[in-house]
């Protein structure tokens, strides 16, 4: 039976009332970008995970804006083992990773308490451009109905909404050729801005992470001059010069990253490790196990050593870095276990629910520099023009007449980041209308792009003309992070018992 026919079947038989939700077709995976589509809240957002444990595939409920406690969904279900169920584990139940439906899949479902707390549960119907309703409650009466408190809410939300100041590290690997486009913006250094006018924030460019895939002196330096240039003008252009919140620094120059890593391998589990998304990924390509580098491997241990030797609050970073700062805590917790210490600090993860996915200018994958479907920051005018002319928009529209679609059309995805609220909603309903054409649309993205990144292009020219001045922000950071980190390798020799009583060394 088809996965949908299922579902169908399963609430019919329940006697539930539901409804399925028709989506368009480029509407980007995440959840905070469905929750904007069906004008909801996270709260109504339902996500369903599928785990493999010792009694089988077994699917948990949870509203997206919560997270799972593993340790308490082990208990809820009664079992040891937990680990998340692999491709072949979803291919055999006919769904695929993102799009696993709260009812219908012949598992059992764990329903989260929260979930009864609200009114309306949205989730997937089991395609991309299907979506499904029905009333929290009536989850009870369909998949077997086990409901447990397996869930937090998302701490690090929390932690922001105090007002109090925090300490935040973030890095960007300068993979690709280090440019950052309006999609890197928007997913990652708009947050660091953000972030950065009330909090202590470390960002790093992580060069030695780029190793992993760029083996070439040429590129390797060209793809890190590029990041640096690139995002130090977009926090120069928007914070000011004096970045007065923020270390700016490269992985590379402060030595004592690695030196951890090299400590905390000790202390973490090969199969920690290899549960971890970025290794399980290669191994599903055509990769062979022996043939992975181990850079590659141990990417999660050099990262988890970047982030604990600042002791950070709060690891601000995109969904599909989630795993590594998990399993950051995990190690940091048995390092303190083992050494009866509290040297670290358990960081959050903290995924900024507004940021959704951006989709490229192609209207149908995620916006990347390799497909060629980007929008970018500081090219020349000529080509970010090009570039907003040549972005997808409506199908269906012929001539500027007729009525056109605004949901699925990529330049008032951007418009809804870059435009002015009032102009955004006139433009939209003329364009229903079939009132404005797709040429004044675009005009208007693009002076809006130009006149939000015009202080960023700025700072880039006169950056690009005074290299000192780089230079001089690069040795500062180095500076200060090398005097906070050695400081938490002072403590971590001491209690490992690296110092003895012929002890010489001094950072
Ligand atoms: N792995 C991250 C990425 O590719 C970059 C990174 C390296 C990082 N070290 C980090 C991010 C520490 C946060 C904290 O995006």
């Amino acid at each position: 039976m088809k996965l949908k026919d299922k579902m169908e079947d399963t609430l019919k038989k329940a006697g539930v009332a539901f409804r399925f939700i028709s989506l368009p077709e480029n509407l980007p995976p995440d959840i905070a970008s469905h929750a904007k589509f069906h004008n909801i809240k996270m709260e109504n957002a339902m996500a369903t995970i599928l785990y493999r444990t010792e009694m089988g595939i077994i699917g948990a409920v949870k509203r997206a804006d919560t997270q799972i406690d593993e340790k308490k969904l082990r208990r809820v279900a009664g079992v040891d083992q937990l680990t998340y169920a692999t491709k072949n584990d979803l291919d055999a139940l006919g769904v695929e990773s993102g799009l696993v439906p709260y009812v219908g899949l012949d598992v059992p479902y764990f329903v989260d308490k929260k979930v009864l707390e609200i009114d309306q549960a949205y989730g997937t119907g089991g395609k991309k451009i299907m979506g499904m309703a029905m009333r929290a409650a009536d989850m009870v009466k369909v998949n077997r109905g086990i409901v447990g408190d397996f869930t937090n809410f998302e701490k690090s939300k929390e932690m922001l909404r105090s007002g109090a100041r925090h300490r935040l590290l973030s890095g960007i690997t300068p993979s690709g050729d280090g440019s950052l486009h309006i999609g890197n913006y928007l997913g990652a250094v708009a947050q660091f801005i953000e972030l950065a006018k009330t909090h202590e924030c470390f960002l790093m460019v992580a060069d030695l992470h780029a190793l992993t895939t760029i083996q070439n002196r040429e590129q390797l330096q060209k793809n890190t001059e590029t990041l640096i240039l690139n995002e130090l003008s977009l926090l120069m252009g928007e914070l000011g010069e004096a970045l007065p919140n923020v270390t700016f620094f490269r992985q590379s120059d402060v030595p004592m990253h690695t030196e951890l890593q090299s400590i905390l391998n000790n202390v973490t589990p090969l199969g920690l490790i290899k549960r971890a998304h970025a290794y399980k990924d290669k191994l599903q390509g055509d990769a062979v196990e022996e043939d992975i580098n181990m850079g590659l491997f141990s990417y999660p241990m050099l990262m988890a050593a970047d982030i604990l030797i600042y002791k950070p609050d709060l690891v601000p970073v995109g969904r599909d870095q989630k795993q590594h700062v998990e399993i950051t805590r995990d190690i940091a917790e048995r390092f303190n276990k083992i050494f009866k210490t509290n040297t670290f600090k358990l960081p959050e993860p903290y995924i900024p629910e507004n940021v959704a996915v951006i989709m490229g200018t192609d209207g149908k994958r995620k916006m990347s520099k390799s497909l060629g479907n980007i929008i970018s920051i500081f090219e020349p005018e000529e080509i970010i023009r090009k570039q907003v002319m040549g972005t997808y928009t409506d199908p269906t529209r012929i001539h500027a007449t007729d009525p056109g679609h605004v949901e699925g059309n990529m330049v008032f995805h951007y418009l809804d980041f870059f435009g002015e609220i009032g102009k955004i909603d006139e433009l939209k309903k003329l364009y229903t209308e079939g009132k404005v054409s797709d040429v004044e649309v675009k005009n208007y993205l693009y002076d809006s792009l130009m006149k939000t990144f015009a202080p960023a292009r700025k700072m880039y020219q006169e950056l690009k003309a005074n290299p000192g001045k780089i230079k001089k922000i690069l040795q500062e950071g180095a500076e200060k992070t090398r005097a906070v980190s050695s400081q938490t390798m002072k403590e971590v020799r001491d209690v490992i018992g690296l110092t003895n009583s012929y002890s010489f060394f001094d950072y």
